[in-house]
């Protein structure tokens, strides 16, 4: 679609478009607030809104005439096309520290990104007071629009980390491959099971969360070259997919659900391998899944000349601690750890949609 609604009860880019449709390009950007007082912060979230909803909907900049700075970067062109942009926009848990008195008012679950045990933590690459995720159908539409906003916020936002992704069309079918070569997001959960895990309802959180979602981002390195030299048999087994097809190993197809009860003795798909350990399809873990929306990202070489490349892992759910990091834990130590490692990312609460022209992020909270 040429563009995605940005007024609504939800904000874009979490389900619509829909994970397994994302754009092909994104960049996720951490900012530290400077904003002063409650009031520039306030002011700052209006800016922010007006941008968003703009850059989302396309159109000709002003015309501020010859003598003054031109009000748009150009780099769409004269007349900006919304090129399926999505911004969605989040917070973090350092946002409710005493600077804006907010403290009372954070939702429930947000804390700062835990380190689990497999991580190498980089600080430059962790964390922030608010969090961008631009979605778009082309690199050139994100970049304009992170211009656009960074220029319009200075002095209320400091750019703490960006990183751009890029997603792979189906090749030769189906969802998307990940830089280890396999198809990544069959399992995501859709439609109206999507919707029950991923929107914060209201209950055990303050009232102006409703609507909202937390995001986990994670920076994961992958060692490319590495896992280039494992036999595929062994690939397979780490994830208990097949690699060509995306089907479970007890299956053929990509979508075949695979069958733990049928193969209590792990004798097809290992104990360790990813889906089995992320989701063990037992009822009781029902209630942890979540909604994945990763990309590639690709930062040039290393000190060492190897290839620093890797995963924008993304997942949206209603409760951290339930979800994403119930399963975390679990995968703690699974073979796929050798080949991987991450660094950055944090944790954040995507603000309730903007409902209409007179709304603005965070109205509630603030
Ligand atoms: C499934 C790759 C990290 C949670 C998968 C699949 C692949 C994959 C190839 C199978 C296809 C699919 O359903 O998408 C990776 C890679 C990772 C990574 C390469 C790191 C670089 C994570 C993390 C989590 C996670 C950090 C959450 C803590 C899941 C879940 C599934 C899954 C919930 C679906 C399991 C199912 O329902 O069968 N992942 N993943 N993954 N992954 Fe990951």
């Amino acid at each position: 679609k040429s563009s995605y609604p940005f007024h609504g009860e939800h904000q874009a880019g979490i389900l619509t478009p829909a994970p397994a449709d994302r754009q092909n390009a994104s960049c996720f950007v951490a900012f530290d607030v400077t904003a002063a007082t409650k009031a520039e912060f306030t002011d700052l979230m209006k800016t922010l809104t007006a941008r968003a909803r703009a850059l989302s909907t396309g159109g000709a900049p002003q015309d501020l005439g010859p003598s003054y700075p031109p009000a748009d970067s150009a780099v769409l062109g004269p007349d900006i096309p919304a090129d399926g942009l999505t911004v969605t926009t989040g917070v973090g848990a350092s946002l409710f520290d005493q600077r804006f008195g907010l403290a009372d008012r954070k939702p429930a679950h947000l804390t700062p990104m835990r380190t689990f045990p497999d991580d190498s933590p980089d600080p430059a690459w962790m964390h922030g007071d608010l969090l961008l995720q631009l979605c778009g159908h082309n690199q050139d539409t994100v970049h304009h629009a992170i211009r656009d906003i960074t220029r319009h916020t200075r002095g209320g936002l400091q750019l703490r980390w960006k990183i751009q992704g890029y997603n792979s069309p189906p090749r030769p079918s189906g969802t998307g491959r990940n830089l280890l070569g396999f198809k990544d997001g069959t399992a995501n959960p859709t439609g109206g099971d999507a919707a029950s895990l991923v929107w914060v309802d209201g209950s055990g959180e303050p009232a102006w969360t409703k609507g909202g979602s937390y995001q986990v981002v994670r920076l994961i390195r992958m060692l490319v070259e590495f896992w280039d030299r494992v036999a595929i048999a062994e690939q397979e087994n780490m994830f208990g997919r097949r690699r060509e097809s995306g089907a479970p190993l007890d299956g053929s197809k990509e979508f075949d659900i695979p069958n733990y009860a049928a193969d209590p003795d792990a004798a097809v798909i290992p104990k360790d391998a990813h889906i089995r350990l992320a989701n063990p399809r037992t009822p009781e873990t029902a209630d942890q899944q979540l909604l994945r929306r990763s990309y590639n990202y690709d930062l040039g070489v290393d000190a060492n000349g190897n290839l620093a490349t890797g995963h924008i892992f993304t997942c949206f759910q209603q409760d951290i601690q339930r979800q994403f990091e119930t399963i975390q834990d679990r995968l703690a130590g699974e073979p796929l750890t050798d080949y991987v490692q991450p660094f950055g990312g944090g944790y954040f609460f995507v603000l309730p949609g903007v409902v209409d022209e007179k709304d603005w992020y965070a109205r509630g909270l603030l």
